[in-house]
């Protein structure tokens, strides 16, 4: 699984873990973050268990897991978190930040103990006594409870699956490059798994009044700079909810 570091200051970093070659075709891409914040560390959206192993391997030559604080799980999909009992089993200690209408659901993951609720609103999302991580409100755009995780600090904007891609394993760019030529790897999904044309148009609504210089999704690359509001015009301009 490949290694990226996307912000690095004197006390917090983002590292990015995914487009893992060895990976099964049939398990769909995703990224993985760690966030940093004096040295301890939150996973954000930690992934599947089928990736777990290679993650694993792969974070363990990023940070000990004695400096690991947290785990936030943006939504309930499997491709999210139903690695959390893994991680537990390896670190019972870990906190875990989920939405509240999921906490039942996530439950069946194995997690065996209580998450820590997110409510509908949001909230601050603390990391070793950090207060500029928020959990923004994203209900409905994918999932009915769901939310992006702001970093003001370091101005990345983790948008779950909204800016979503599905590329070929022959793309490894981390960044989009080509904002009309990547067009095509985001569309079908954000049409198919997309619900609300008003929760997606107020979603883009907050997201703009953010400043933002990444926008980090779960799936496919990167934007950064102008490609952020690129990405907010055409999503608003989208019309989503169609299964053909
Ligand atoms: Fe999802
Ligand atoms: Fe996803």
């Amino acid at each position: 699984m490949k290694t990226t570091t996307i912000y690095k200051d004197d006390v917090r970093s983002w590292v990015m873990f995914g487009r893992d070659p060895n990976k099964a075709n049939n398990v769909i891409d995703t990224n993985q973050y760690l966030i940093t914040h004096r040295d301890r560390g939150m996973l954000v959206d930690p992934g599947g268990s089928e990736i777990f192993p290679s993650y694993l391997t792969a974070l363990s030559n990023t940070i000990s897991m004695e400096d690991l604080e947290s785990i936030f799980a943006s939504h309930q999909d499997p491709d999210i978190v139903s690695s959390l009992a893994l991680w537990l089993g390896i670190k019972p200690e870990l906190e875990f930040f989920a939405p509240s209408i999921w906490e039942g659901f996530i439950a069946h993951f194995g997690a065996g103990r209580a998450a820590i609720p997110i409510p509908d609103e949001g909230m601050i999302i603390p990391l070793n006594g950090s207060s500029d991580l928020f959990a923004v409100p994203s209900h409905y755009v994918h999932s009915s409870g769901q939310y992006g995780l702001y970093d003001e600090r370091a101005k990345i904007f983790f948008s779950g699956d909204s800016g979503a891609a599905l590329l070929p394993p022959s793309h490894g760019d981390i960044f989009v490059s080509n904002f009309d030529e990547h067009i095509q790897y985001m569309e079908g999904f954000h049409k198919r798994w997309m619900p609300s044309n008003r929760a997606k148009n107020n979603w883009v609504k907050r997201v703009r009044e953010l400043d933002i210089d990444i926008m980090a999704p779960q799936h496919g690359a990167l934007f950064r700079g102008d490609d952020v509001q690129r990405f907010l015009d055409w999503f608003e301009a989208l019309e989503v909810g169609i299964a053909a």
